[in-house]
């Protein structure tokens, strides 16, 4: 019978343990630093309700009108795998009451994980991807905005990442953009016939998206488009002059992008995005992006209450990380590889292997009846930095060969005294290096 053969679906990727190992420890440093900030970890489900994805990203942006993976399940329910980590946060927001008085405001959670975009897979775009989100509710402060600028801004720098710039804008609110969209129209409607049949499409349903049409015939056209700076509604005004001023006050540079409208349909006021222009992530420059959204909660069918986030790609992080040289470590080495000889060591080297362990080491032994010389050549592989061996005559003394690899040092230990013996010789290789 022909043997079938499998790979894994387009856009997307085996993470390996090496890369899991990197990927624990840049998302410990998140851990470490949002906690630090008040943020509590929330985990939702990766597929809710199509309806939960429809009604917040928006019926005219991409995420909804082509990336989302949804279907009917046997109970013939429309069910979609979470395109982005918002909309999940604020059905749970509801559903789980965490408006009640009984909890902290801002109520603040965080959350990694995957999301899914059925997108064309590029450099930095995949169809299964991951995010480390963050979310605020319930606080229309400038203040707050700026905070979650800053817990990115911290987050990246604490990873070593340079050259990154944030760009910001205001979407302003309902009245501004109420404004806002007659002069876009306006603007855009001679325009009609030069545009793509998306941004037609939107032209009336939303203009605003056609602001952020990938299209190169659109953004010859919306280059020249009026600003939304000039139609923020003085409520607007004030909250974005007061969010540049904070942004002052914490040294946090940022550059002014009028034309950003970010690719889903839930924002007012303050957005932003970080990019890098690191040359491998070209296509996908964006490694974060976020804003304020004053609707969401009310639209979920909790109270009205403002919201403000942001989700850093991990992908596009990580190869970041890698093009400026700042990936974390891999796994460290192993610290004691228990060579075995013979079939009466198996019991002792077994004992021996635990025993290391369970003082705490990374301790390592062969499974595969191999001669000295391959176990010595898998301890060489693992980088142990003591080799162990036991074989017949080792048994007969009641001892143990320790070999140091880097000094190349060897002498024998009493298998008794082995547990007592460790410590002090780790102790001593560690101030040897
Ligand atoms: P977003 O801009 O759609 O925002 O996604 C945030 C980040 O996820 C992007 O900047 C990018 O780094 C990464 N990303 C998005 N799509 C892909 C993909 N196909 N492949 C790889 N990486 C990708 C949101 O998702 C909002 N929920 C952010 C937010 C939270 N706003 C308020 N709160």
């Amino acid at each position: 019978m022909a043997k079938t053969t499998f790979q894994r679906p387009k856009g997307t990727a085996d993470i390996l343990p090496d890369q899991v190992y990197q990927w624990q420890k840049i998302e410990a440093v998140a851990r470490t630093l949002f906690d630090r900030y008040g943020f509590g970890e929330i985990r939702t489900p990766i597929f809710e309700n199509f309806e939960v994805f429809a009604r917040s990203a928006g019926d005219t942006s991409d995420v909804v009108t082509k990336e989302m993976y949804d279907f009917h399940d046997k109970g013939d329910r429309h069910m979609a795998l979470r395109p982005e980590g918002t909309a999940g946060v604020v059905r749970a927001y509801c559903e789980n009451k965490l408006y009640g008085p009984e909890h902290e405001k801002p109520y603040k959670v965080f959350y990694m994980g995957p999301m899914f975009r059925y997108e064309r897979p590029q450099a930095g775009r995949f169809r299964q991807f991951h995010q480390i989100g963050a979310e605020a509710f319930g606080s229309d402060s400038p203040a707050l905005d700026v905070e979650m600028i800053a817990m990115v801004v911290d987050y990246l720098k604490n990873l070593g990442l340079k050259n990154l710039t944030v760009a910001i804008n205001s979407l302003g609110d309902a009245q501004s953009r109420a404004q806002y969209r007659q002069a876009l129209i306006d603007y855009l409607k001679p325009h009609f016939d030069e545009l793509s049949s998306d941004s037609q499409t939107r032209l009336e349903k939303n203009p605003l998206r056609v602001l952020d049409s990938k299209a190169p015939q659109d953004q010859a056209i919306v280059a020249q488009a009026p600003s939304i700076l000039d139609f923020l509604s003085p409520a607007s005004v004030e909250h974005w002059q007061a969010v540049q001023a904070l942004l002052d006050q914490l040294n946090i540079s940022y550059e002014i992008d009028s034309s950003m409208v970010r690719g889903l349909d839930y924002y007012n006021d303050t957005i932003f995005e970080i990019m890098t222009n690191d040359e491998s992530l070209s296509g996908a420059a964006t490694i974060a992006g976020g804003g304020r959204y004053s609707g969401l909660v009310e639209e979920f069918g909790g109270p009205a209450t403002p919201g403000v986030g942001f989700a850093i790609g991990v992908e596009r992080l990580i190869s970041l990380l890698a093009a400026q040289g700042q990936l974390p470590a891999d796994q460290a080495d192993v610290d004691f590889y228990v060579v075995n000889i013979g079939d009466e060591a198996q019991v002792a080297s077994l004992a021996v292997t635990q025993q290391l362990r369970h003082l705490g080491y990374k301790a390592q032994r062969d499974y595969l009846d191999r001669s000295a010389k391959a176990q010595f050549k898998s301890a060489n592989r693992t980088g142990a930095r003591f080799v162990i061996t036991i074989g017949a005559s080792e048994l007969e003394k009641g001892v143990v060969a320790l070999k140091n690899m880097a000094s190349g040092q060897q002498h024998e230990i009493s298998l008794n005294e082995l547990t007592q013996a460790v410590p002090t010789i780790m102790q001593a290789a560690s101030q040897g290096e």
